[in-house]
C-alpha cells in the first residue's frame, strides 16, 4: 500500500519545532542574531498552550517587599525536592529579574502597582529569607499572563523576520549515523504536502504530554510530540516518572483555576468547613507546593471529608474577597468558574480537585539547551545538531516539582539560552551536512503504517484506554502493586496499536491521521512514565509511593533516564544530579527534610 511522497527541501540555519513561550523566546532570540529561523507549529503560535497560563511568571524583582535572587533559587532547589540541577537553578533564578524586564520592554501589560510597578503577587512555595516569610514574588497580568506574553513574544518574531510554518505537524527527526541531528520531516496539514527542514541546529519546544491523562489542564494539542521523536531517535527521556497534579482543576472539567486564587487570599475547605491545608503545612498552609496540597486534598478525600454528592471534591473559597479584587486580577477564572462550574465566585466556593498539569520529565538538556544523551562514562555527553526548551526538556531546574509561576520564568529564560548557544555555535549561512541514505524514508514509514492502517480498533478507543490507564495507575499517590499492574496495562495498550483503524486516507486536514500520530507519541510517553515510576523505589517530589514513604538520596539522589525501542522494551539508567552552583556567587543548597 506504500507509495512514493513528494517531499519540499528547506535549509535554515535554525528550526524551532513548537511556538510556545519558550519556541518563541528562542525564535526571538535567533533571528535577532542573523541566524536565518524558521519556527514549524502545528497550531497557530497564540494558540500555543502557553495561552493557558494564569497566575504568572516568577522574579525576584522585589516590587512588592524584599527579595533576592538566591531565595529565589533556595525555594526552588526544596520545592524540586533536591532532584534539580543546582547549576542550572542558580542561572534560571539569577537571570529571573532581567527576563521579566525583557518582557515588559517586549510589550507585556503587566498588571501595576500604585507606584506603576510590575504587580507581583504571593504563589506556593515560594518565601523570602530562605523559608521565612512569604514573598510577593510571581509578576501577573491579571490572570492572563501566559496570553500577554504569548502574543507579546509572537509580535517579536514577526518583527525580527523570523519564518513561521503554520499548521504544520513534525514526523520525526532526521539524525546522522554519528548521532547527530541533522534536520526534520513535517506534514503540512492545510495541503497535504510533506516538508524536509534542513537545519544546523534543530530545537524541540513542543511542550508536555499532559493529555496522557484522563483529565488534565493541558490542551487537547499537549501530546508531547518532540519528546516522542526523541525517544524514536534513540535518546533517553529524564525523570519521566514526576507528573504533576495541580490542586485546583475544576470538578468535572478539568479547567486551571489559578494558585494566584490562594495567593490572593482564597483557600480550601472539607466538607466539615475546616481550612484543613493548617494541618498538614502549618507555616505555608494553601500556600505549600503543588505536590504537599494535592496529597492533603487526595487525603481528605479518601478519608470521608471531601464535598460535594459523591464526597469526591474540595471547595475553593474566594468569596470573601473584595468583587473589586476578583474583577481586576482574576477575572478569567472568575469566567472559568462561572462556565464550567456554574459558580458566582462572589457567593460561593468553586468544586475543585488535583488535575495533572505539568510534566517535571522530558528532554534531558543542559542549562545553554543543549540535548544531552548520556552514557555511563560521560553522563554530560552532547547530541550534536540538537537542543530542547521549555516543558518538553528537563534542564533540570524543577527537579521532582515544579513550584508555580516556575513554568513561564523558565520557558523565557532556557527559550533565550538556547539562543544565545545557538548563535554561538551555528555559522550563519554554511553549507548543510548531507541527509543520510534512508534515514527520511525512515520517517516516513510510520506515516504510512498509520495511513493504512485497517485494523478494528479506532484511535479514540485506545487513547481512552491509556488515558484510563494513567489515571488510575499513575496519580497522585503510588504502590508498587498498583505500579506493576499500571505497566501490565499500559504495555497491553501499546501492543492494541496493532490494531488501530484508520479511516481516512486523505493527506488534507485528516484529523483522524493526526489523532493517531498523536496517540502513538503520547503512548510512548506513557510507557516510560509508568515504569520510570515503578523503577523509582522511594517519595520525592511529586513522586509519592505509598509502600516507600520516604525520600532516600543516598539511593534515588540521580536522575532517571529512561530509553524505550520499537518493541516497546524500556531501560532506564541514571545521571547524577548536578550538586554544585554555576558561581560562587551562591552556595549549593544540601538536602534536608522538606516541610512547609
Ligand atoms: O496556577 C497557575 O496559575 C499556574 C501556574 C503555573 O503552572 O506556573
Amino acid at each position: 500500500m506504500s507509495e512514493a511522497y513528494p517531499i519540499t527541501e528547506h535549509l535554515y540555519d535554525v528550526v524551532v519545532v513548537g511556538a510556545g513561550g519558550a519556541g518563541l523566546r528562542a525564535v526571538v532570540g535567533m533571528a535577532e542574531k542573523g541566524l536565518k529561523t524558521a519556527c514549524v507549529t502545528k497550531v497557530f503560535p497564540t494558540r500555543s498552550h502557553t495561552v493557558a497560563a494564569q497566575g504568572g511568571i516568577s522574579a525576584s524583582l522585589g516590587n512588592m517587599g524584599p527579595d533576592d535572587w538566591r531565595w529565589h533559587m533556595y525555594d526552588t532547589v526544596k520545592g524540586a525536592d533536591w532532584l534539580g540541577d543546582q547549576d542550572a537553578i542558580e542561572y534560571m533564578c539569577k537571570e529571573g529579574p532581567a527576563a521579566v524586564i525583557e518582557l515588559e520592554h517586549y510589550g507585556v501589560p503587566f498588571s501595576r502597582t500604585d507606584s506603576g510597578k510590575i504587580y507581583q503577587r504571593a504563589f506556593g512555595g515560594m518565601t523570602t529569607n530562605f523559608g521565612e516569610g512569604t514573598a510577593l514574588r510571581t509578576c501577573a497580568a491579571a490572570d492572563r499572563t501566559g496570553h500577554a506574553i504569548l502574543h507579546s513574544l509572537y509580535q517579536q518574531s514577526l518583527r525580527h523576520k523570523a519564518e513561521f510554518f503554520v499548521e504544520y505537524i513534525a514526523l520525526d527527526l532526521i539524525m546522522d549515523d554519528d548521532g547527530s541531528c541533522v534536520g526534520m520531516l513535517a506534514w503540512n496539514l492545510d495541503d497535504g504536502s510533506l516538508h524536509l527542514f534542513r537545519s544546523h541546529m534543530t530545537v524541540l519546544a513542543t511542550g508536555g504530554y499532559g493529555r496522557t491523562y484522563f483529565s488534565c489542564t493541558s490542551a487537547h494539542t499537549c501530546t508531547g510530540d518532540g519528546n516522542a521523536m526523541a525517544l524514536r531517535a534513540g535518546l533517553p527521556l529524564q525523570d519521566m516518572e514526576f507528573v504533576q497534579f495541580h490542586p485546583t482543576g475544576v470538578y468535572g472539567a478539568g479547567v486551571l483555576i489559578t494558585e494566584g486564587v490562594r495567593g490572593e487570599g482564597g483557600y480550601l475547605v472539607n466538607s466539615e468547613g475546616e481550612r484543613f491545608m493548617e494541618r498538614y503545612a502549618p507555616h505555608a498552609k494553601d500556600l505549600a507546593s503543588r505536590d504537599v496540597v494535592s496529597r492533603s486534598m487526595t487525603i481528605e478525600i479518601r478519608e470521608g471529608r471531601g464535598v460535594g454528592a459523591g464526597k469526591d471534591h474540595i471547595y475553593l473559597h474566594l468569596d470573601h474577597l473584595d468583587p473589586a479584587i476578583i474583577n481586576e486580577r482574576l477575572p478569567g477564572i472568575a469566567e472559568s468558574a462561572k462556565v464550567f462550574a456554574g459558580v458566582d465566585v462572589t457567593r460561593g466556593p468553586i468544586p475543585v480537585l488535583p488535575t495533572v498539569h505539568y510534566n517535571m520529565g522530558g528532554i534531558p538538556t543542559n542549562y545553554h539547551g543543549e540535548v544531552i544523551n548520556s552514557s555511563e562514562n560521560n553522563p554530560d555527553a552532547l547530541v550534536p545538531g540538537l537542543m530542547a526548551a521549555g516543558e518538553a526538556a528537563c534542564v533540570s531546574v524543577h527537579g521532582a516539582n515544579r513550584l508555580g509561576s516556575n513554568s513561564l520564568l523558565d520557558l523565557v529564560v532556557f527559550g533565550r539560552a538556547v539562543a544565545n548557544r545557538a548563535a554561538e555555535v551555528v555559522k550563519a549561512g554554511a553549507g548543510h551536512r548531507t541527509v543520510p541514505p534512508g534515514s527520511v524514508e525512515k520517517a516516513l514509514q510510520r506515516l504510512d503504517h498509520f495511513r493504512n492502517a485497517k485494523g478494528g480498533t479506532p484511535t479514540a478507543d485506545i487513547r481512552a484506554n491509556m488515558q484510563r490507564t494513567m489515571q488510575n495507575n499513575c496519580a497522585v499517590f503510588r504502590t508498587g502493586e498498583i505500579l506493576e499492574e499500571g505497566k501490565t496495562l499500559i504495555d497491553d495498550v501499546r501492543k492494541s496499536m496493532t490494531d488501530i483503524g484508520v479511516t481516512d486516507r486523505s493527506m488534507v486536514w485528516n484529523s483522524d491521521l493526526v489523532e493517531t500520530l498523536e496517540l502513538d507519541n503520547m503512548i510512548g510517553q506513557a510507557v516510560v512514565t509508568m515504569h520510570g515510576a515503578a523503577n523509582r523505589e522511594e517519595s520525592r517530589g511529586a513522586h509519592a509511593r505509598e509502600d516507600f514513604p520516604d525520600r532516600d538520596d543516598e539511593k534515588w539522589m540521580r536522575h532517571s533516564m529512561v530509553r524505550y525501542d520499537e518493541s516497546g522494551k524500556v531501560t532506564i539508567d541514571y545521571r547524577p544530579v548536578h550538586e554544585y552552583t554555576l558561581t560562587d556567587e551562591v552556595s549549593y543548597f544540601p538536602p534536608k527534610a522538606r516541610v512547609y
